[in-house]
Formats: structure tokens, sequence, C-alpha cells
């Protein structure tokens, strides 16, 4: 046998702080064993810090054994300590976190162990790592900073047909797990060379390696081209590219028999609505990216328009552009106004003076719902409350530096382009910015973060602690991180 049982009578052996190297305090985290490093630290702040530690729940090893699982050290010369460290001949060195004093600190603040961030790692360590280990990447888009390099696009690209795939089959976990893993690929500043690369990474379950595998090996993946071909999936992905036409719409549809734009219509019994009218209208130049210079243009416009109502009031890109994005498929602006209950009002002014300028090709205004007594709301991926309009606009080649981007032989001199409006009140300002800069995969991760990790509610409002019972204000996005112990993210960091 190869494994003797351990019966009844029979005791494990002692671990160490069973065996009374832990006096002080009362153990709380049985899961985390923390060992300091003397270097640097010096013998009397370990000493101090060892009881602090304690006193506070923590277990606190004095030798550095298979058994600890955080090694916490002041030494911020990474090398050193990785040799220091191979050099004590442990087993288990590849699954111990390693980690600054930051950390350190941070848990004794708030009283247990807090979640890892970027900040608390110790700095330069990759090329020095144990073999086989990876830094710790956090499961949580939010934590990763993420820009518009990326690294692993044939992967996720992948990834994105089978989410889309799922989604329009409606299939919420199997599309998720894709998302996720498609944006945790996003955020490495290295190209996945071999599966065995990714084996500490979090969000990648069987299904997503199976496809990585493939891709990997042979340069394709089966599934992923089988979806590509099948002729539900083209059918949906060409309905759902107009703007109005969403996966139920299209589905129900498909069903039908119908195939192509020229089956819709020519279907006497399909009554399209206003905006796919206007979807079909304009698909070409709706459906063509949107540049930065286009987006910088039509700032300019609507600032304008903005100032001859009003000087008391700020226009700001968010969305995609606002993250650094060359490209987008619209331009997201923020509205608002320092006078209270004024930015409703104003709103409509600007797009009735959009309207003047004959520059409004379509609108669709959805006026305030918002109301604070009926807040925090449970459903994170539901529409905010504030003013907000969907729009499309006529864009001058002659008022964007090169001209507009166009299709080959068009001549018109303007392009349509969707633009997004929206209009918090003042004090709402920083949750809205946040909230419509995206992207959506590092918002997702942003309520589910402050869901799960801190027991608080954040949406495109407010952000309300559900320990305290209070909402925690912001006036800043900087404010809001705070509060949920996050390292802040610059917004072309959250391109997750
Ligand atoms: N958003 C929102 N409520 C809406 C529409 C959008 O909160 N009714 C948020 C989305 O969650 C997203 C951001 O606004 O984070 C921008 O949305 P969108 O324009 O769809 O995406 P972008 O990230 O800007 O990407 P693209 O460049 O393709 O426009
Ligand atoms: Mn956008
Ligand atoms: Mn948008």
């Amino acid at each position: 046998m190869l494994h003797a049982r351990v019966g009844p009578g029979v005791r494990k052996r002692p671990r160490p702080a069973e065996a009374g190297v832990q006096r002080q305090g009362e153990v709380k985290f049985r899961d985390v064993r923390l060992y300091l490093v003397e270097r640097k630290m010096g013998r009397s702040r370990r000493s101090f810090l060892t009881q602090l530690a304690r006193s506070k729940g923590f277990i606190v090893e004095d030798v550095l054994s298979d058994e600890v699982t955080h090694v916490v050290s002041e030494d911020n010369e990474a090398a050193g300590l990785w040799a220091w460290l191979k050099g004590r001949g442990l087993k288990e060195l590849p699954k111990m976190q390693v980690m600054d004093i930051s950390w350190f600190t941070d848990s004794m603040r708030e009283g247990k162990p807090v979640a890892m961030e970027t900040s608390h790692c110790i700095q330069d360590t990759l090329p020095t790592l144990p073999e086989g280990s990876t830094p710790t990447v956090s499961q949580y888009a939010c934590q990763r900073r993420t820009t518009t390099e990326n690294n692993n696009k044939i992967l996720t690209d992948a990834f994105e047909v089978l989410a889309e795939s799922y989604e329009f089959s409606e299939m919420e976990g199997p599309c998720l797990a894709f998302r996720r893993a498609a944006s945790l690929l996003k955020s490495l500043p290295w190209a996945v060379p071999c599966l065995e690369a990714t084996q500490d990474l979090p969000c990648l379950g069987e299904r997503t390696k199976a496809v990585m595998e493939e891709i990997l090996q042979y340069g394709r993946s089966f599934e992923v081209e089988k979806t590509l071909s099948d002729e539900r999936y083209q059918t949906l992905k060409l309905f759902t590219s107009v703007f109005g036409i969403g996966p139920k719409t299209a589905d129900r549809w498909h069903r039908r028999g119908l195939r192509s734009f020229t089956d819709i219509l020519a279907e006497p019994s399909i009554q399209l609505n206003r905006m796919q009218r206007t979807g079909f209208l304009h698909y070409g130049d709706i459906s063509r990216a949107v540049s930065k210079a286009e987006a910088r243009a039509l700032g300019n416009i609507i600032d304008e328009a903005v100032r001859a109502i009003t000087p008391d009031a700020a226009l700001a890109v968010t969305g995609g552009f606002r993250r650094g994005k060359e490209f987008g498929h619209d331009v997201d602006f923020l509205l608002t106004t320092q006078e209270r209950g004024k930015e409703e009002g104003l709103l409509v002014k600007v797009i009735d003076r959009m309207k003047q300028q004959g520059i409004l090709l379509y609108c669709d205004y959805q006026a305030s719902t918002f109301d604070m007594d009926k807040l925090p709301c449970h459903r994170f991926e539901a529409m905010d409350h504030f003013p907000k309009c969907f729009l499309i606009l006529r864009l001058e080649s002659r008022h964007v530096e090169g001209g507009v981007q166009r299709a080959e032989g068009d001549d018109r001199g303007w392009r349509a382009v969707r633009v997004d409006i929206v209009s918090p009140p003042m004090e709402r300002y920083a949750f809205a910015l946040l909230g419509w800069t995206g992207s959506r995969q590092f918002e997702r991760d942003l309520r589910r973060f402050a869901r799960m990790e801190r027991r608080m509610l954040l949406d495109n409002h407010a952000l309300y602690d559900k320990t305290k019972e209070e909402f925690l204000a912001a006036e800043t996005e900087k404010d809001i991180f705070a509060h949920l112990g996050l390292e802040y993210i610059e917004p072309w960091q959250r391109n997750a």
C-alpha cells in the first residue's frame, strides 16, 4: 500500500501553529500562513510585525517551510530575494504567494488578508521566477491593466466568436466563460507560447484550454471554424449588425426562414420600426468604424452646440475613445451642468439645436427615470436612469481632419455616425463616467468584485455598502476605486 491510512486513533503530525509557536491571539485565518523575510526588514521590526499580525488573528510561522502560504518581504530587489528563496529547498515554492510588505500593511489595516493587487507583487520577478510559476493574475478584470495592445489576438478572436455564438443560443454560462477567458488573455503583456504557460492563470477552463491548444498547435480550431461556417450563426451575425435588430428579433426572423436583408425587406408581414428603418437606410455608414479624428470632430460640433446654450456645462468623451481606442462603433459623450437639475433640459436643448443645424438624422431620446429612493438597483446589467439619447448624426467631411471614413467611390462629402450622449446630474458624475467608460467586461467585473469581495453594490448611479447600509459618496473615479479598495486603473488600462 502506497499511502498509510490515518486511522481514528492516529494523530497527524501537529502543525507548527498548533505546536505552540502561535502564542498570542486567536487564529482567525486558518488558510493563511505568513512568513516574514528578515533580510532588509531586520530582526526587531520582524518581531514587531510578527506580534502585530498574531494579535490580529494571523498565523505567522517562525520558520520558512512548505506549510507557508504567503511570504512577505520588504526586499524590493526581486532577483536576490528569489535566489534566496530558491536556495531554501522548498517543494511548494511555486504555489506560495510572494508578497511585498504593502500587502501585509494593507491586511493589517483591514484586519484580514486583503485581495492581492499588482502593487503587492514583488517587482521585476518575471525572469527569475521559479520554474513553472507566473505572478498571480487576478480573476477580476478590474484588478488587471489591459491596454489596447492585444498580444493574443488570434486566441481572443476565436473565444469571441464562440462567446457570440453562445449568446445567440442564449447560453449565458459558456458565453461568459469565453468572454472572461478572452478578457484575461487581453491583459497579458506576452503572447501565450504554449498551454503550459497558462497553468497558473485564472479564468481558463477545460473548454477554453482545448480551443487554445488546437490554435497553438495547428493555428486553427475545429469548433471555431464549424461555428463560423454555421448558417444560423452567419445569419444572426448579419441581422444583428443592423442598428435596431437584437439577437431575439434576428432569431425570430431566422426561424421564419429569412436569410438575407432582401428577404427581410421583401417580407410583407414584417413591419420594421423606426430604429430598424434607419438602421437599413444608413447601414453602410454606421457599420463602418468611426475614427479618432471623426470622434474629435463630433466632440467639437456638439461642444459648440452646448456652448451656444450655456457656458456652464461640460462635455466629455467616454466609451472606447476615452480608453484610447483608434476606432469605435460609435462615439459616447457625457454632458453635465453645474446647475442642479438642469441637465435634462440641457440635453433636450442640445438635441433641438442639432436638429436646427440639419445634422440630426435619427434621435431616440430617453427621459430621466432617476430616483435616488429606488437605489440600490440589484439588476446590474440594467440600463441606467439618466436622461440620454441614441443618435445618428450627419458628419461633414470638411469638419474632419483628413476627411471622413468612406467606402470606395463614395463622394457624398459626409457620412452618418452613431453617437450616444448621457446627461447625469453633477453629483452622479463620477459613477456615470466610470460606468460609461467601459469596457463592458471591465464594468461587469467591477460590479462582481464589489459584490463578491466587498459586499457592495455598484452601478452607473451609486455605490452602496451593504455592511454599513449606506451610500458612499464620490467626486472622482479615483474615489470609487478607493472605496472598493482597488488600485486605480487608468481609462486606457480598462480595455478588458
Ligand atoms: N453603457 C451603459 N448603458 C447603456 C449603453 C452603454 O452603461 N445604455 C456603457 C457600456 O457598459 C459600456 C460603455 O457604456 O461600458 C460604452 O458602450 P459602447 O459604446 O457600446 O461600447 P464601447 O466600449 O464604447 O465600444 P465601441 O468602441 O465599439 O463603441
Ligand atoms: Mn462606444
Ligand atoms: Mn455607445
